[in-house]
């Protein structure tokens, strides 16, 4: 029984009920936390399909053990950025509930909040006609952009009591600390404008440089480094050695993705080559091609190559 479902693996478009076997009533969790408010609602309502969508990698870490020890089969999770995910479920209007309980109010980055405009709309393309949006929030600038934002694609409703018998993590610290909390329940309303689309990059092509040897075989010494290209982050590390090949251990974050790999070097004749070490688990991002062109540069730097081929295109 496997509760996960990898971002590396699942097709796009990502149809729900390939995952479910018998199931056809999907809920899902964004930003599900500890975990243990799916626990509780998947418990309680078996027929459903529960799919739990979180960036980080500790809560899913924790979902995934609970979900074992509690034995619940209708229940998957999933690492990824739930917006990137809500624009690649295909059919459309095919999701029961979607829930997000105190979502982070972003203060400064209003475009990425849930209740953003683009994101209300992401989630109002996968919901049912009877579908429904469940938030939660503490958060005046949430409150604010709901009635706002909202408005036209939804019916708003908004308590003071929850809408669910058990409570979040964050629920329980807000409620202590005697926070003005509102619940909302969003119904979709007719909507005929256009769904935005977000670019989900599933690679496709292999990321790659040949570099012709016109000098000294050298190898660049690369120090740790943190680098910040656009809106992409990688490290790169020194390399190490592997028979003749070098490999230098790569870590890249970007939106939707932190993935860890190595570029190989490894030299012909007359050549020396990067290549993925390992692309079975790696999804070639911009990311993952802006990490190799950076280091493709130090090779060209030490004046000993030149290039002949090179898919990173960046
Ligand atoms: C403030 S916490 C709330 C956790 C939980 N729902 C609770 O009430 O205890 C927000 C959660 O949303 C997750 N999150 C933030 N942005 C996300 C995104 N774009 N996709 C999926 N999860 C996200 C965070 O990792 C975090 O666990």
């Amino acid at each position: 029984m496997c509760y996960f479902i990898s971002p590396f693996y699942f097709r796009v478009p990502f149809h729900l009920k390939d995952y479910f076997d018998d199931r056809d009533k999907f809920t899902i969790e964004v930003g599900f936390g500890n975990g243990d408010f799916l626990v509780n609602l998947a418990s309680q309502e078996k027929e459903h399909g529960y799919l739990g969508v979180e960036i980080s990698s500790r809560s899913v870490l924790k979902l995934t053990r609970k979900l074992k020890s509690h034995g619940l089969f209708n229940v998957r999770t999933i690492k990824f950025d739930a917006f990137l995910l809500f624009s690649i479920i295909e059919p459309a209007h095919s999701v029961y509930r979607v829930i997000y309980n105190f979502p982070d109010p972003w203060p400064r980055h209003p475009e990425r909040r849930v209740t953003a405009r683009k994101n209300l709309l992401l989630i109002h393309r996968i919901l049912r006609r009877d579908g429904k949006l469940y938030l939660a929030t503490d958060a005046d600038v949430l409150k604010e952009d709901i009635i706002k934002n909202a408005s036209g694609i939804f019916d708003v409703y908004e308590q003071e009591e929850p809408f669910f018998p058990f409570y979040t993590k964050y629920q329980t610290r807000w409620v202590q600390e005697g926070r003005e909390i509102r619940y909302y329940r969003l119904l979709p309303l007719a909507f005929y404008g256009k769904y935005p689309e977000l670019k989900y990059d599933k690679g496709g092509r292999m990321a790659h440089v040949i570099m012709e040897i016109t000098g000294e075989r050298e190898i660049p010494d690369v120090l740790p480094k943190r680098l910040k290209e656009k809106t992409v982050l990688f490290y790169i590390e020194r390399p190490y050695r592997r028979g003749s090949d070098f490999l230098f251990p790569v870590l890249v974050k970007e939106e939707g993705f932190v993935q860890k790999t190595y570029f190989r070097v490894y030299f012909t004749d007359k050549e020396a080559r990067i290549v993925l070490d390992d692309t079975s688990y790696l999804v070639v991002t911009e990311g993952i091609r802006r990490a190799m062109a950076y280091l493709r540069d130090l090779f060209l730097k030490t004046g000993g190559y030149s290039v002949k081929r090179d898919t990173t295109i960046v």
